[in-house]
């Protein structure tokens, strides 16, 4: 096949998702005034679960229990305030058609899952004994934690700022 028919036939292929008006519908509607619940929430269970490895990590090199009693407390703020979160997210995808007809928003969603069951069961680790659950499986279960928000909250800046997704106005 030549280059000309080749392009003949990419100009015949049709995107059901860009070619459908209303699918560009992508602006957030769990808002405050325009401003997403979900960007606002999603901070708070990133930066506890790094606290959490970082509280692990100082319990691992000093022995005081101090900081092993501080992971239980972020790891489980972690969880229910990215159970908090999840809900925003998931309200959007299934209320914005623009953002339930992406792939994208929905692989987001997977990820997301999978973190949050990791820190729930982080936290429950530690409820029948905060000092001898740190080491070593919490602390191997807090980096793993670490590995998948970075992955989430990565993921989810991509469907900011590259699909446009949750913005005032569509593409
Ligand atoms: C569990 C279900 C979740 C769903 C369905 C979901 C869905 C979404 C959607 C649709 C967006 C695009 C922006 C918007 O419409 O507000 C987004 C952005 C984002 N999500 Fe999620 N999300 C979920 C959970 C999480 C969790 C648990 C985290 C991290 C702890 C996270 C981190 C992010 C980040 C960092 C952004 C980019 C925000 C920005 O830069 O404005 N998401 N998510």
């Amino acid at each position: 096949m030549g280059v000309q028919e080749i392009e003949a036939e990419e100009k015949r292929l049709v995107d059901p998702v860009a070619e459908l008006p209303g699918f560009d519908e992508t602006q957030s509607r769990i808002a405050i005034t325009g401003h997403p619940i979900h960007a606002m929430s999603v901070s708070f269970p990133i930066a506890l679960t790094f606290c959490t490895l970082a509280a692990d990590m100082l319990y691992w090199w000093t022995g005081d229990p101090f900081w092993a009693r501080g992971a239980m407390w972020t790891v489980g703020a972690a969880f229910l305030l990215g159970m908090f979160a999840g809900l925003s997210g998931t309200a959007e995808l299934l209320l914005v058609r623009g953002i339930r007809v992406r792939a994208a928003a929905w692989t987001h969603f997977i990820i997301a899952v999978t973190l949050l069951s990791l820190l729930g069961t982080n936290w429950g680790l530690r409820l029948s004994g905060y000092e001898s659950a740190v080491l070593p499986h919490g602390i191997l279960m807090s980096m793993l934690c670490v590995l998948m928000v970075g992955f989430t909250g990565w993921h989810g800046g991509k469907l900011v700022f590259d699909y446009r997704l949750g913005i005032a106005k569509g593409r």
